[in-house]
């Protein structure tokens, strides 16, 4: 295999330099592309590859530097395909795994890499391994690739272990056995359909080594960890305890597991233009997050701590240094992410009461401002794109589309049902996207798609990228100016941020020679540092004023004294 299929052809600017950059993902602009609800190029009402490879001028027009796909492998949806029954298969609603190659090697051209979801702590219910397992009966070789128990109780009717899913309810399930009397109980981190895998056993660290060598292998830049602080169990199944130290938690977080990043890092490593490892990694504890981001382990994992906080000055300039801080000891590049495939929408996050994020809190009918909103995720937008290392963009938010709040009988989410129906799930932040302001599926699909596969807001139709694009106040053409700045100007990579002095309420930094930043997270407008132009706003100056919610980006004179 030819490694140097890596490097991108054509550099988008002439700023950039030809030769393969090593060194991209420490400042890449990466854009998640959820293939079900990007670009309908079959018109059956699903996203498929068709479309995203129809698409990809617009991803190189927007100015990204890598796409990363939610899982787009054959899986019986459970989980929105967190539930993978073949991890080296695209699914046939998508398409064809030449169609993926043929996708891979065309965003290249286009400067444009590719980063794909590997699933490491559990497989569909549907995967061979599982279904063999549930066939060979308690204590056959096949159950110890998962975490098969008897429960408790005088007839096994008790769960192993008190422990949580993450999606609400219990982490266990019984099984019939083969000649249909009650079973062993196996262990499901999330939904019965997502059997966790035993991390223990040799042909489960063989089989993902193999799946990371034929993705890498056909082209892909890297991969996207999912859950990746879970897979590693603690073999004596105990109770959780009640205020588990570090390392001590029975499934979150376990030291064990960076022995399977080390690995995968070699193999990485191993290609003549390393692979790169990004981490989806939740843990509240700065130290042990940065454990994983060691030199030997990822490259980066996701800033959840910056996408959760409110809409707070204090507490973002907070965020933004601890984060800058936890990354600094391991030499590893921050990333800044405000949403994803599992959150909230900016838009309407920001125009609520309550303005962070927690999983638990999500609820049907919450007021919400969304003229308020996007002015915010406006400002958040120029704010995080002016930050050190990587930025994170999640479909749609270019286009500021709110979180559609769906009828019931349409949502998937398994999340919305393990919840008896309380939280609204994930799938309002999963709506196909408009492409233009008329049509069946709002370009979506062609002219005569079908309907699509959930329904789009009539919200989304103003939001159409063919409306945005003719339109130069749009959240489009925000996106566009400050992602064409960010490229222009090295200041604005991987490198140092310097405070400088600013009310309470503002958040201003300086990046780079000359390049700063002001966002105002106030009730009134503010004036702006010296500066001798201003390069790109989120919202009109007013007399020369930052106005409340919006953030300005400034050419300043060389820098003087201040430091990181
Ligand atoms: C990650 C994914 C989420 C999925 C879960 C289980 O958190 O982002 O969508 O439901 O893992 O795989």
């Amino acid at each position: 295999m030819d490694n140097d299929v890596l490097s991108p052809a054509e550099p988008r600017a002439a700023a950039r330099d030809t030769a393969p950059d090593h060194a991209w993902w420490r400042s890449a602009v990466i854009y998640q592309v959820y293939v079900r609800s990007f670009a309908d190029g079959d018109g059956d009402g699903t996203g498929d590859l068709a479309g995203v490879r129809a698409r990809l001028p617009y991803l190189a027009q927007l100015g990204v530097d890598a796409l990363w796909f939610n899982p787009w492998y054959p899986s019986p949806m459970a989980d929105g395909g967190y539930d993978v029954a073949d991890y080296r298969g695209i699914h046939p609603m998508f398409g064809t795994l030449e169609e993926a190659e043929a996708l891979i090697s065309e965003a290249l051209a286009l400067g444009i890499r590719t980063i794909v979801d590997i699933v490491p702590n559990h497989v569909s219910d549907r995967h061979p391994w599982f279904q063999a397992a549930l066939a060979a009966g308690p204590g056959s070789p096949e159950r110890e690739r998962f975490w098969f128990h008897p429960g408790g109780g005088e007839h096994g009717e008790l769960a192993p272990t008190d422990w949580v899913s993450s999606f609400q309810g219990s982490t266990w399930t019984r099984t019939v056995d083969p000649d249909g009397t009650p079973g062993d109980w196996y262990l499901h981190l999330f939904t019965p359909e997502q059997p966790d895998l035993n991390w223990n056993h040799p042909d489960v660290r063989a089989e993902h080594e193999d799946v990371l060598r034929f993705w890498f292998d056909r082209g892909v830049a890297g991969v996207r960890i999912d859950s990746a602080a879970l897979p590693v169990k603690d073999e004596a199944l105990p109770m959780l305890p009640e205020e588990p130290a570090p390392g001590q938690h029975p499934h979150v977080d376990r030291d064990e597991i960076h022995d399977i990043y080390r690995a995968w890092r070699a193999i990485a490593d191993s290609y003549d233009e390393p692979r790169v490892l990004v981490g989806e990694v939740w843990l509240e504890d700065a130290a042990r997050f940065a454990r994983y981001l060691r030199p030997d382990e990822m490259h980066t994992a996701f800033n959840f701590d910056f996408m959760t906080q409110p809409w707070d000055a204090a507490a973002m300039r907070r965020s933004i240094a601890r984060t800058l801080a936890e990354h600094a000891p391991v030499g590893a590049p921050a990333t800044w992410v405000l949403s994803n495939h599992d959150i909230t929408r900016p838009v309407t996050r920001y125009g609520r009461e309550d303005t962070g994020f927690a999983f638990d809190r999500k609820r049907f009918g919450t007021p919400t401002d969304l003229a308020l909103g996007t002015r915010r995720a406006r400002a958040a937008a120029l704010l995080t794109a002016a930050l050190p290392g990587c930025l994170y963009l999640y479909q749609g938010d270019e286009l500021g589309l709110p979180e559609a709040e769906l009828p019931r009988d349409v949502i998937e989410d398994p999340m919305h049902f393990r919840s008896g129906g309380v939280d609204p799930g994930r799938d309002g932040c999963r709506v196909p996207l408009p492409w233009s302001d008329h049509g069946a599926s709002l370009g979506f699909g062609g002219d005569d798609a079908a309907e699509p596969w959930l329904p789009q807001p009539a919200a989304f139709a103003p939001l159409a990228v063919e409306r945005q694009a003719a339109d130069a106040s749009s959240m489009l053409a925000l996106y566009r100016a400050a992602l064409r700045l960010r490229r222009e100007d090295d200041g604005l990579r991987d490198g140092v941020l310097a405070w400088l002095d600013a009310p309470g309420d503002v958040i201003a930094f300086r990046r780079g020679a000359s390049f700063a930043s002001v966002t105002n997270l106030g009730g009134a407008p503010v004036a702006l540092p010296a500066h001798t132009e201003v390069l790109l706003a989120s919202a009109p100056l007013a007399g020369g004023m930052l106005p409340p919610d919006s953030t300005a980006w400034l050419t300043v004179e060389p820098a003087g004294e201040e430091s990181a």
